[in-house]
């Protein structure tokens, strides 16, 4: 099935031309990072107008890019939530527009299904699997049985992993999103220069807590005469980022414990993180577990990562009706 998919639930405008849930034939990404970045954040209001501005020109390109027409689309997919209403919306009605002109057949993604089935994409994705999904909105770690079987095994109680890495940037003074920067930072830093909490590591569950740490780097830099630099900052990131990644690696491997699951995924914006990698990489070795990344380029927010879920369900005669509606707050 050749499908065009939509991904507008946050500050990326997304499409994505893809074939038999498989082959990408394009996947483009508008990113409104830079216009975000002077507030310290997504400003809601501004991302659901710049996703009105693109979503047009994105899907043309798309198309374009995978040489293909509108009359050759089999089945259009969305991002249908969670995200925010009004960005989420735009994709939403952009969709149900076009399947509506072609009288083709519609389905809304969950955002964090699309995220963790993206390895599918690259290589042969088995079930079950064990699933981590880490981005700005979301950690939460899953058992999954196959397309549509998702178990929530643990999430954060809190903030998510990567609001920890783009908040602790600001507080560094490093800018919006910091997330990357913390990680090139860390990389010539000592991991043990300071020792930061490990929220509810011993607590006996598979949840997350972020908001402590974001707080122990406030209190450890009020008692510093200056925002560090130099040396310093290197070491504060990689003393941040060493407690990230063993709470997401011993939770993981306690996941892992429990399941008996084989093989790992990995997958959201911070799994572009590469001391994450690294971490999980030699846990799943020392199992003998398989781990899949996906690609960087599919890691973060885009469409492609859509049609994995959107061709199995297409496929299997399950759409969704036109009266669909967008959803904030959706649990998978
Ligand atoms: O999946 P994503 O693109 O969007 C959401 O669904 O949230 O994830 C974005 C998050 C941001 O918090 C960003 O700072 C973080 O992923 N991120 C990273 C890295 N690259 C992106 N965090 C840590 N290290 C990175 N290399
Ligand atoms: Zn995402």
């Amino acid at each position: 099935m050749l499908l065009l998919t939509i991904e507008s639930s946050c500050d990326e405008t997304a499409a994505a031309v893809v074939r038999d849930g498989r082959t990408i034939l394009s996947n483009v990404v508008s990113s409104q990072v830079a216009v975000h970045a002077e507030y310290g954040g997504v400003v809601p209001e501004i991302a659901s107008r710049k996703h009105l501005e693109m979503i047009t020109p994105v899907v043309r390109q798309a198309l374009h890019k995978a040489d293909v027409t509108l009359e050759q689309i089999e089945g259009i997919a969305v991002t249908r939530g969670p995200g925010l209403l009004g960005a989420l919306l735009v994709g939403v009605s952009a969709a149900k527009s076009l399947a509506f002109a072609r009288s083709l057949p519609l389905v809304g993604i969950h955002h964090i299904e699309g995220h963790l089935l993206a390895p599918a994409l690259e290589q042969h994705l088995g079930y079950p699997f064990l699933g981590l999904v880490v981005s700005g909105g979301h950690t939460h770690l899953y058992l999954v049985e196959g397309v549509g079987r998702y178990r929530t095994l643990g999430r954060t109680i809190d903030d998510a992993v990567g609001e920890a890495f783009d908040k602790s940037a600001t507080l560094l003074g490093l800018g919006y999103p910091g997330g990357a920067l913390i990680d090139r930072l860390a990389r010539q830093g000592n991991p043990t220069a300071i020792r930061f909490p490990r929220p509810l590591l011993h607590d006996g569950s598979l949840n997350f807590s972020f908001s402590g740490l974001k707080t122990a780097v406030l209190t450890h830099l009020r008692k510093q005469p200056a925002v560090p630099e130099g040396q310093e900052l290197h070491d504060l990131c990689a003393s941040f980022q060493a407690a990230v990644c063993e709470l997401l690696v011993k939770k993981t491997e306690a996941a892992l414990e429990l399941t008996a699951a084989r093989r790992l995924v990995v997958a959201g914006g911070v799994a572009c993180n590469s001391g994450l990698r690294a971490a999980m990489g030699e846990m799943a070795q020392r199992r003998g577990v398989e781990l899949l990344f996906p690609s960087p380029a599919l890691c973060g927010d885009n469409a492609a990562m859509l049609a994995v879920a959107a061709d199995a369900y297409l496929s299997a005669g399950c759409c969704d009706r036109l009266d669909m509606d967008a959803v904030a707050t959706w649990s998978m």
